[in-house]
């Protein structure tokens, strides 16, 4: 048995994090299956020099070579570029990685010490306004702007499925429904009906019962979530909501540079850190590459290899609670080399 990697750096710190998790998967030697490495491409950058951001062949080597990916960043621009769009947002639907699972949680001091935040975030990764049908007409007040947001009941219950599942299986069993049903009571009340009805489906068999259930609204979520963060233990959320709502729990923990995700499939998964390009430090080689290496962990234990993602994951936190070899976002003066150098010794 074989294992092969696409990887896809993009854009910005992309090529600088992505090659950082590739060392720390290297250096897991025998416990993976041989490990081959598919470097892909895609991103702004990319687009520019070729016209297109995501490459068909890209793609087929993902779907027909590719056991798994790690994803970078890619910087999108904030104004409309004709013939450019999102590589990511094209990849988590082409592979409907319909399932975008974010843990963030803050390492304590001491191991026996337990953290105050250690919650998960469930984002739906494949609807909501990121369908993207924007119209632009002139009318009596001049330029209307227009979005068509869609929820599925498809797509609500299969992320709500993955919320209860993972709820079901971390010790608190807790799950909060993020909505905005108070205004948006058709779409988001579509989702927080069909997220809070899947205990009752047939197949799931009682399973959940032992799962507490609550809802918040979007923007209280994030109120609560700065003033009492250990309240929430898997907050589920449709896709826009669960986006803004993973970056302002990163901001909780320390640093956007630690924290990971997974796009997940029923076929497929994809690393990726929640960070972005971050074209303010690119090319500085100050780029925090543990959310890389943490990301490289969630997708070595979606497939399975748990021990190979647990030595990642106690690499960082080690790296991390020594506090001597980290980047200037937590704090530290150290290179991204330097970082990766001390995750791997600790390997
Ligand atoms: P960003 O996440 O790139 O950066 C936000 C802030 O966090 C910046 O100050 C940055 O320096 C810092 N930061 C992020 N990752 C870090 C790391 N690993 N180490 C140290 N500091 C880090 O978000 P921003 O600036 O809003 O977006 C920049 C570009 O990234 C945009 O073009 C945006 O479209 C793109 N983006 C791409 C994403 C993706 O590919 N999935 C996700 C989010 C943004
Ligand atoms: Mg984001």
């Amino acid at each position: 048995k074989s294992l092969t990697i696409g990887l896809i750096p993009a854009d910005g710190i992309g090529r600088e994090v992505i090659p950082a998790a590739k060392q720390a998967i290297l250096a897991l030697g025998s416990d993976l299956p041989k490990t081959e490495f598919v470097e892909l491409l895609a991103g702004f950058e990319y687009f520019k020099r070729t016209g297109s951001a995501l490459p068909e062949e890209t793609v087929e080597i993902l779907k027909y070579d590719c056991d798994c990916a790690l994803f970078g960043a890619v910087s999108s621009p904030s104004k409309k570029v004709v013939g450019y769009s999102s590589p990511i947002v094209a990849l988590r639907k082409e592979l409907d990685l319909y399932a975008n699972i974010r843990p963030v949680i803050s390492v304590a001091p001491t191991s026996d010490e337990k953290p105050s935040v250690d919650l998960v975030v469930v984002r739906e990764n494949t609807e909501c306004l990121y369908i993207k049908q924007e119209e632009l007409t002139v009318g009596p007040n001049g330029k209307e702007a227009r979005a068509t947001r869609l929820i599925t009941e498809r797509a609500s219950r299969r992320i709500g499925q993955i919320a209860f599942e993972i709820a079901s299986k971390r010790p608190r069993k807790h799950l909060t429904v993020i909505h905005k049903s108070n205004v948006l009571s058709v779409t988001d009340g579509l989702f927080r009906e069909t997220v809070r009805a899947v205990p009752l489906l047939p197949e799931v068999n009682g399973r959940y019962n032992d799962v507490t259930v609550m809802e918040q609204l979007v923007d209280s979520a994030v109120y609560r979530l700065f003033r009492e963060p250990q309240i929430f233990d898997v907050m589920v959320a449709p896709n826009l909501y669960g986006d803004i709502i993973s970056d302002a729990a990163a901001a909780l923990v320390g640093s956007l540079g630690l924290v990971p995700s997974i796009n997940a499939g029923d076929d497929f998964v994809m690393g990726e850190p929640v960070h972005g390009s971050a074209p303010d430090i690119a090319g500085q080689s100050i780029a925090n590459p543990l959310a890389s290496i943490r990301s490289a962990a969630l997708m070595l234990r979606h497939l399975g290899y748990n021990k190979g993602a647990d030595r990642l994951d106690v690499a960082v936190d080690q790296v991390i609670r020594e506090g001597q070899v980290l980047t200037p976002d937590l704090g530290g003066r150290s290179k991204t080399e330097e970082v990766v150098e001390a995750v791997l010794k600790k390997i």
